[in-house]
Order: C-alpha cells, then structure tokens, then sequence
C-alpha cells in the first residue's frame, strides 16, 4: 500500500491517508463490479447462443430429414452402391451353401433353416460338441464352429463336419468371432441367433421346441434354465423353476441385493448369462454393435443387454425353464476358466470389460 502514490493530495497527513484508502476502496468495488458484470454478460451470450444452436439445428436437422426421407422414396441404397442400377442391390446375405452346379437353392433351403447356432469349441471337448450339434443339425439349424485352438480336421469324424462351417482363429473366444463373423447383414435371415460356450449338457433341451417357446413368450434375448443339481449356477436367476415354463424374474429376501416384484434391474429381472444366450433378429442386430472390438470375456455386457430387449427388458428378456441345460464349467479357452473350476471365477462384475466410460448401467 504503501507504494501507491497519491498525486497532489493535501499536505495534512490525516486527510492524506483518508483520501487515499477512499481511493483504494473504490478501486476495489469498481474492480469487483466490472468482474462481476463480465461473467454474467458473458454466461448469458453462452446460453443465448447455445439456445440459438439448438434451434437452429432442430429446424436443420427438420430439413435434412424431409430431404432424406424424399430421397429415400426414390434411391435409399447402401453407401458404395449408388453406381449400380436399382434391383441388382443385394444388402444381406446368409450361410447357405450353394450347388456347384445346377439350380441355385433360390430360397428353398433357407425355409427351412431359419436359426443359426454359433459355438467357439475346442477338439477337448469333442464329444460334448457333437451332441450339442447332432441336436440342432437335426433341427435344421445353420451351424458355425469357431475353433480357437486351430484343430479342424479332427471334427471330420463326424456326419455333420461337412455341413457345419468352421471358422478358426487361435485363442478367441466367441465374441471375437461373432463380432467378425456374424454381421448382422450376414445373418438377417436367421430368425434366432443361439451365441453358446460349448460346456454345456443338452439332454433335456430341445432346439426346435425352445424356439417355438420364445417365440410364444415374446423373448427377444433367452437362455435355457440351468439345472441347479448338476450345474455350477452363478447367478440365481439362471436356475431352472420346476413346473414352469418361462421365468423373468428371480426372488432373494435376505441378504445384500434384494430381489422381489419390484425390481426393475439385474440380476433380479431381464437377464441372462453369458453362456448361452439366444437372440432375436433384432436384438442380435443391436447387440453385434454393442461388441466392443477388443472384447475377450463380455463381462459385464450382461449387465448391457437392456439397451437391446427391443423395448421393456422386464418383458422380453428371460430364461427358459422347460428346455434346459446342464452348465458343466469345463475348463475351456485359457487359465481362467480353471479359475472358475475352483471357484474363484464367478463374480466378474469387478472386471467388467472394455466397454465406453459413457455407458451406463441400465
Ligand atoms: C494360445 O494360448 C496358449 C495358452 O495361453 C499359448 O500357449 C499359445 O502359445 C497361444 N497360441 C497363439 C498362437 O497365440
């Protein structure tokens, strides 16, 4: 303070250094004043401004709608084929064979198979395999290996090699492999998308008549109930009712995580497990893009599968009870799963995955 000088002020000391902190104290209060009125200038050009844009992207976004909606009448065509004459544009396809010669198989045989089973599978767990897949080729399902410890010719032993297809990959699981191989434009005409770890007994499941199952329920994501008895049961939802056909939801009264009639989220209501899930057409649509590209395990997309229910996941996400199988916990892909068979394995929620940071939990 005692640096500012006070320029042709009264000789009077007293009067002097009156004046001066008078001086002082208005330079403070217009200090503060002009701060003050900055910021609320400034916020309200920001909120004015952003108003502004919204506007005028609402009435833009209006336009470029109406725009596109007209230009879709006449040429909606998937980008890269714009060069090419209306009616040879093919956007989807499938996993049916076609004679070498002859008649193509012009939509004949896809009547018939209308659902597609995908497994990763090791040659460890062959015989397993076979009769998971014996089942579901005699229910006239697609069926795709993803084989992750590179053995292929050993399945040839087998009737249904030559007609199942086998895709390998060393040391993926099946989520890299669905991400790759199961495009949703790929796969459009499968009605039901069975996504199976292979570790999994079928003695009581029927393909043909789970299908028939969801269908009725109105189930958009599925899994056969686990038998409690002869099954390592994660998660309590996923074990079998007896005399019931389909359950949603799953009862706890004591304990941390309460589950009655009304909870509204997972684990309690609209979840599967990762094992063994059955999508729809649409919900596999939806989900395919949910599989982040570095995804190894998917824990933690259980918890996500919600967003693809394709409406109230209360509703259209459930467990079949009369169709069921056994969860036999092999040691299947790598260490962790011998993890599992010791039991240290079954909460994963503390590892979830490789998902964005902007997700949230539903
Ligand atoms: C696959 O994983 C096994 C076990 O972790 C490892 O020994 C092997 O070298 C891996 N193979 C390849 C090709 O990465």
């Amino acid at each position: 303070m005692k640096t500012l000088t006070c320029i042709s002020l009264p000789s009077d000391p007293k009067s002097r250094s009156y004046l001066c902190s008078l001086f002082i104290g208005a330079c403070l209060f217009c200090g503060v004043y002009f701060l003050a009125s900055e910021f609320t200038v400034k916020d309200y050009k920001d909120r004015s401004s952003r108003w502004q844009i919204s506007v005028f992207q609402n009435a833009h976004s209006n336009s470029i709608q109406n725009i596109q909606s007209s230009k879709c009448k006449n040429q909606c065509r998937p980008s890269g084929s714009e060069a090419l004459p209306e009616g040879i544009v093919v956007k989807t396809s499938n996993l049916e064979v076609q004679p070498l010669w002859g008649a193509t198989l012009n939509g004949e045989k896809s009547s018939l198979s209308k659902s597609l089973l995908a497994m990763a599978v090791g040659i460890k767990q062959k015989e397993i395999v076979n009769q998971i897949v014996e089942k579901f080729i005699s229910s006239n399902f697609v069926v795709m290996l993803f084989h992750y410890d590179g053995v292929v010719d050993e399945w040839r032993e087998f009737a249904w090699s030559d007609h199942a297809m086998h895709v390998t990959v060393v040391n993926q699981t099946k989520w890299w492999f669905a991400k790759r191989f199961l495009h949703p434009d790929i796969v459009a005409e499968y009605n039901y998308i069975f996504l199976w770890d292979e570790d999994l007994g079928v003695e009581n499941f029927h393909p043909g008549r789970y299908i028939s199952i969801v269908e009725d329920e109105g189930l958009e994501i599925s899994q056969p109930a686990l038998d409690p008895k002869k099954s390592r049961v994660h998660h309590q939802i996923t074990a079998r009712v007896r005399n019931s056909r389909v359950h949603r939801r799953t009862y706890k009264h004591r304990g941390s995580g309460r589950c009655d009639d009304q909870s509204t989220a997972p684990p309690c209501v609209g979840w599967v497990e990762m094992m063994a899930p059955v999508f729809s057409k649409a919900a596999w649509r939806c989900v395919w893009h949910m599989i982040q590209n570095e995804l190894i395990h998917a824990w933690g997309v259980d918890m996500q599968l919600g967003y693809c229910a394709q409406g109230d996941r209360t509703k259209n996400v459930g467990v079949v009870d009369s169709e069921y199988v056994v969860h036999l916990a092999l040691p299947t892909l790598g260490v962790l799963d011998e993890n599992e068979l010791h039991g240290e394995g079954h909460d994963h929620s503390s590892q979830r995955e490789k998902l964005p940071k902007s997700v949230a939990l539903v």
